[in-house]
């Protein structure tokens, strides 16, 4: 009897435990929020709409419905992670530059990733706006002013690097042929990417190959649909498939990415002849208030970081350019006269940035228009915030909704048109960096942790398209139709990539 009894109880507990949870959870996702929380998705739909959106890598698309239901600002709490979107201009500005809230907006916090990859997180992204960040943060504008406008070395560099891509654009377009574009420019990319880290021109292909090979695999880890399972249950790491696939993939390629890019580095550093970025941290290793950097961990950290930042950012914005431009041959001979009127047969120079606003529109067009790297920024609240007329909790993710504002009705007049003119006045001259116009234009991000690599991408992706249009004009492939350049057929990852592309270049005749 007494059996029967706890057997009863014993099955009563397999059913009501299991049913306490459910009801714990129900309880917690059906939850009324707080009254000034601001709008947006709730409960178990929103979590599953995000599951599945993840698994597509169509986050952006999603976040720009859901900004066309609940307005400028959206609050929402998945699986215990509390977000907020910020789907204005204006607002995204308010709260992570504004007076009263950048201190208070300027972290971002470390995850699988960044531990994993980035030697528990001594990265430059994932990082607390720190001693360390900001000493690292400044050691890099100390670093690329060796490429900074205008010096003569950089314009060298990606210069002399322009050239071998376009002797190696002319012998494969012999004969009016097709050129895979997006194999042509990344090889000249790669290169310049590691002169930036390095000061030097790797000696051999497969040195640059070593690095773009640990840089696709960070990206490997760092898609949504494995990442976010390695931020939920890390020990998935350890269990043959997929995720561990990943993670070995990344230790494999890491270990020579870091030979090439630091330890090389550290064994030829002379102090009377700083080559590059790498060279830069190593000369602050002794200075007060920077021993930190005696780690090496640190110094490979900021390296690695920097060439996964740039890499990706940089090929999206040169393919979507010339993509876009293949189907706006009214833009290139827009840009080509001012080519020529400004730089002639000359090699171009940064400084002729200032006499080309045409060009100089076209980049912020591009930037706006594809919007590839579409949610920005990421950063966490240090404190409650009350914005506006709402509070926003500590702790919650502050995403910059780029893929939907970039794009706003509001904002841009005909915004799924490609219009450089939108960044002109009416002379001609590029609106200036407050003019209203340009300043609903964030690609960089904003407030205390923006883009510290803005002005080295801008100025490369300058040289990049004017020393390519002077020589050659832009025709659509013979042997395929030509892609579609619209936003929404970009590949979907963290940043958006063009597809593959093919087109014929035919040498100008000035
Ligand atoms: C068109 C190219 C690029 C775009 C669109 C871009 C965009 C961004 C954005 C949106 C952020 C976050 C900013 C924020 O939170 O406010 C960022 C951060 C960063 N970018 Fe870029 N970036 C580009 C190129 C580069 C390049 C070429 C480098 C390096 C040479 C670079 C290095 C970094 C670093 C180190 C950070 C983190 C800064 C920090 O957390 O303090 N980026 N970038």
């Amino acid at each position: 009897m007494e059996d029967v009894t706890s057997a009863n109880i014993i099955n009563c507990c397999w059913w009501i435990l299991p049913g306490l949870v459910a009801l714990y959870v129900i309880n917690y996702l059906l939850k009324p929020y707080p009254s000034k929380i601001p709008p947006g998705p709730r409960g178990l739909s929103c979590t599953w709409q995000l599951l599945k959106a993840s698994w597509n890598e169509s986050v952006p698309e999603l976040a720009a419905r859901w900004a066309e239901t609940y307005g400028p600002i959206m609050y929402f709490n998945s699986g215990g992670v509390r977000f907020c979107y910020l789907n204005t201009p204006e607002l995204s500005r308010l709260v992570l530059a504004g007076d009263r809230f950048r201190g208070l907006t300027s972290d971002r916090v470390g995850n699988f990733l960044s531990k994993f990859t980035w030697y528990d997180g001594k990265d430059l992204f994932f990082t607390p706006y720190d001693a360390i960040t900001r000493k690292k943060r400044k050691l890099f504008h100390k670093a690329t002013a060796l490429y900074g406008d205008g010096t003569e070395r950089f314009e060298r560099v990606v210069g002399e690097e322009v050239e071998r891509m376009l002797e190696e654009m002319e012998r494969r377009s012999e004969g009016d042929q097709d050129v895979q574009m997006d194999e042509v420019l990344s090889r000249a990319l790669k290169f310049i990417l590691c002169i930036l880290i390095n000061g030097e021109r790797p000696p051999n292909e497969s040195d640059a190959d070593a690095i773009v090979e640990y840089d696709l695999a960070v990206n490997r880890l760092a898609s949504e649909d494995i990442h976010l399972v390695l931020m939920a249950a890390p020990w998935m790491r350890y269990v043959p498939g997929k995720y561990r696939a990943a993670c070995q993939k990344v230790l494999e390629t890491r270990a020579r990415a870091e030979t090439i890019m630091f330890t090389r580095m550290k064994e030829s550093f002379d102090p009377k002849n700083i080559r590059g970025i790498a060279d830069v941290f190593l000369q602050h290793r002794d200075e007060p208030g920077y021993e930190f950097l005696k780690d090496d961990e640190h110094i490979k950290g900021v390296l690695t970081l920097l060439f996964f930042a740039a890499h990706l950012t940089s090929r999206a914005t040169i393919l979507h350019a010339f993509l876009i431009l293949l189907h706006h041959g009214d833009v290139v001979k827009n840009m080509q006269s001012e080519v020529d009127r400004v730089v002639g047969e000359r090699r171009p120079r940064v400084e002729d940035r200032q006499s080309m606003p045409y060009t100089e529109a076209v980049i912020l067009e591009v930037l706006r228009y594809s919007t590839f790297f579409p949610l920005l920024c990421i950063r966490n609240t240090k404190e409650n915030l009350n914005v506006e007329s709402y509070f926003i909790p500590k702790d919650t993710l502050i995403i910059v909704n780029a893929w939907y504002f970039h794009r706003d009705p509001k904002y841009w007049d005909d915004p799924w048109k490609f219009k450089p003119e939108r960044f002109l006045d009416a002379t001609g001259q590029i609106l200036p960096a407050d003019n209203p116009v340009r300043k609903n234009l964030l690609s960089f991000g904003i407030g205390n942790r923006m883009c510290p690599g803005e002005v080295f991408a801008r100025s490369r992706v300058f040289l990049f398209l004017t020393q390519i249009l002077q020589k050659f004009d832009l025709l659509p492939p013979a042997t395929e139709p030509l892609g579609s350049c619209h936003p929404d057929h970009s590949v979907k990852m963290l940043v958006r990539q063009t597809p593959p592309f093919r087109c014929r270049l035919r040498k100008r005749t000035l």
